[in-house]
């Protein structure tokens, strides 16, 4: 038997090299179950000799307690800022500046990530300390939290004695998105965009948090450096990356400012489509001899400027509030404002999120108001033209009953948000069962929010475990319902009871359980009534599950009501256990699969579930072990991957009748 210590240090290197094909050149090798059983292995061998663990080891990305506050750091040298550009002019104005004092000019221009700006330390390799900017002189020590951030590696490829950079910690849009919506349905704040968002994480005193939300970092400048000598931008950027650091793809040398202003319009129409938000340019002068030269005042360096785009800002008015009940019985205001184009698309409606922010911000109805997108998605007031008023706008304020079934509307302490009570609420009712239809759940094809809606007004459904007793003569009375549509919803309906159990626990819309924790979860317990005994103590071990989760789940399952539409789903013949045997049929043991583009027969879910049914597995990349690509409509950029590593590509078609066999 290989000794542990020799088997550690191998597991190190090994997930090491996993992460850098991971995060740093995008071409993974290995499944994440793969990944994980490796790093598991290498948790369980660092626990039996706790005496061999070190704080660069893969394991160590959350470690230690929780702090009481944070300590400050002094930097080296001040962590400058930068002066603003906001036309061509003064971008040509910064370059006149410049070509007084240097020949040949020529730049590098980077995207302006809208994150947190931080300060790194390796030593020896290793990453020893993570300081936010703060004022510039003195800013905090948020280690521990910089730890749990994935792509930021703690060991480089090369030891090389000291290295001091800066960088940029981001929240990327889809994970903002989930962020807020996991805000909204608990009552609590939401964030306003993503940077707030990923100075709130990186603010925690508590590294487990920040390790819950996906932040990521971009490394673009190169404060302090022993060991290695680099003369300019370029080949500062080429050589972080090459150490195993993030460096934002699409940084461009560019040989004058005219060519630094294409490439800030460029990305002005290219920005919606980032993963993260940016805003602007930032155009810096390639040599590091000449930066010497030109120097810096006390704010910000002569030798580099940022082009901020335009906000995406309109005006507009708002015409009326309209107040939605959720499934968990939060009230909230929707706003409806005259239509407006922005950030791509035509929007009239905006979510206030609670009635505190609508006080806050003082927003009332007839108020001409600023719409913008948060994270570039999520259309949202900003705030009103309070000198543009004439005296008739009208005051929102929340309701004392609930819209919908007139119950006393209640605030429990410590929440913003307003909330129904009435668990038989026809709007929460109405929401509940949208959301165990939809398609991260129980996925039942054709039982859209129109046809719910009348169910509900009609009362033929009162509980969603009433869906499973469903017959023809219940719903042929439905507008748009004849016979056949009738029996393709009962079908459906009878298929979604073979559904597996991680989308019976997300359709039940457990109060912080989404799918992707539904997924975890069932990973470890495969017996719906095996929830109802689990302690919130065994829950928290399971890898990702914390505190407020697990709490949720005990509460969830303690409720009688909740276990009476179990146990009803039960009779009903819906499954509540999870299949670790799969079907006796393996006929794609061993083989790996990734899906691109839109299929036309089966949802991405169902493929996967069918596959894996199969002894088949499916990745979200592609690397040189991918078996096949299943290439649907409009295939995206794994397509590509595909075709330059000379992986299998096969269509729809090709994979039915694979699973046809
Ligand atoms: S260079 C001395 N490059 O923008 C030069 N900054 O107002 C240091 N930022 O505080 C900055 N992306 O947080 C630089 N590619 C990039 C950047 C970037 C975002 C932030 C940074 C800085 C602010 C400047």
């Amino acid at each position: 038997m290989v000794d542990p210590a020799t088997r550690i240090i191998e597991l190190r290197d090994v997930i090491r090299k996993h992460d850098y094909q991971y995060y740093i050149l995008d071409t993974p090798l290995i499944s994440d179950s793969e990944y994980d059983v490796l790093m598991q292995e290498l948790i369980t061998l660092e626990k039996e000799n706790p005496h061999l663990i070190t704080t660069d080891s893969p394991s160590q990305r959350v470690g230690g307690q929780a702090l009481g506050k944070f300590h400050t750091v002094v930097h080296r040298s001040p962590l400058l800022s930068l002066d603003n550009a906001f036309s061509l002019e003064d971008l040509r104005e910064f370059d006149r500046r410049v070509s007084k004092l240097v020949k040949n000019v020529s730049y590098m221009a980077e995207l302006k990530i809208d994150g947190v700006s931080i300060a790194l330390t390796y030593e020896n390799g290793v990453l020893v300390n993570a300081a936010t900017r703060g004022d510039g002189v003195v800013g905090e020590d948020v280690t521990a939290n910089i730890k749990t951030v994935k792509n930021i590696p703690l060991k480089l490829r090369d030891p090389l004695p000291r290295l001091e950079i800066r960088g940029e910690i981001y929240m990327p849009r889809q994970e903002f998105l989930r962020l807020n919506q996991e805000k909204e349905e608990t009552g609590a704040r939401v964030f306003a965009n993503p940077r707030n968002a990923a100075a709130g994480s990186l603010r925690q005193l508590d590294p487990a948090v920040t390790a819950r939300r996906a932040l990521a970092g971009f490394i673009y400048d190169i404060l302090y450096i022993e060991g290695a000598a680099i003369t300019n931008q370029q080949e500062a950027l080429q050589y972080l990356r090459q150490l195993g650091l993030p460096v934002n793809p699409e940084a461009r040398f560019c040989c004058d400012i005219e060519n630094a202003y294409d490439y800030s319009q460029e990305y002005v129409q290219l920005r919606h489509e980032l993963a993260y938000d940016i805003d602007g340019v930032v155009i810096k002068l390639n040599s590091f001899a000449e930066r010497g030269e030109l120097g810096q005042t006390a704010r910000s360096p002569r030798w580099a400027i940022a082009y901020k785009f335009p906000a995406e800002e309109k005006e507009t008015r708002l015409l009326d509030v309209e107040i939605n009940v959720g499934r968990t019985g939060i009230i909230a205001p929707t706003a409806i404002f005259e239509s407006v184009f922005l950030a791509g698309t035509t929007v009239s409606r905006a979510s206030m999120h609670n009635f505190d922010l609508v006080k806050e911000k003082d927003i009332r109805i007839g108020d001409i108001i600023v719409v913008h997108k948060a994270g570039d998605i999520i259309p949202e007031i900003i705030k009103p033209r309070d000198d543009k008023r004439t005296g008739n706008e009208v005051e929102i304020l929340p309701p004392e009953q609930c819209p919908t079934c007139s119950s006393q509307v209640v605030r429990l302490a410590g929440e913003v948000a307003y909330r129904c009570e009435n668990i038989n609420c026809p709007a929460r009712l109405k929401e509940s069962l949208i959301f165990f239809a939809s398609r991260s759940a129980m996925d039942i094809d054709g039982l859209g929010p129109a046809l719910i809606e009348q169910m509900v007004e009609k009362n033929i459904v009162h509980k969603v475990d009433d869906l499973y007793a469903l017959k023809e003569e219940d719903l042929i009375h439905l507008e748009r319902m004849g016979p056949k549509s009738c029996a393709n919803l009962i079908n459906a309906i009878e298929t979604s009871k073979s559904r597996p159990l991680y989308r019976l626990i997300t359709a039940l819309g457990i109060r912080n359980v989404g799918a992707k924790s539904a997924r975890l979860l069932t990973e470890h317990i495969h017996n719906i009534d095996d929830f109802r005994t689990i302690t919130r103590e065994e829950l928290v071990t399971i890898p990702e599950i914390g505190l407020i989760m697990a709490e949720s789940i005990v509460k969830f399952f303690a409720e009688p009501r909740n276990i009476e539409t179990i146990e009803n789903l039960k009779l009903a013949g819906v499954n509540t256990t999870e299949r670790v045997v799969q079907s006796d049929n393996q006929i794609l043991a061993g083989k790996a699969f990734v899906l691109t583009g839109t299929l036309d027969s089966m949802t991405r879910d169902e493929t996967g579930e069918k596959i894996q049914l199969l002894g088949g597995k499916v990745s979200s990349s592609v690397s040189k072990k991918t078996d096949y690509v299943v290439a649907g409509a409009n295939p995206g950029s794994k397509y590509d991957k595909a075709l330059q590593l000379g992986v299998k590509i096969i269509t729809e078609e090709e994979l039915l009748a694979m699973l046809k066999q």
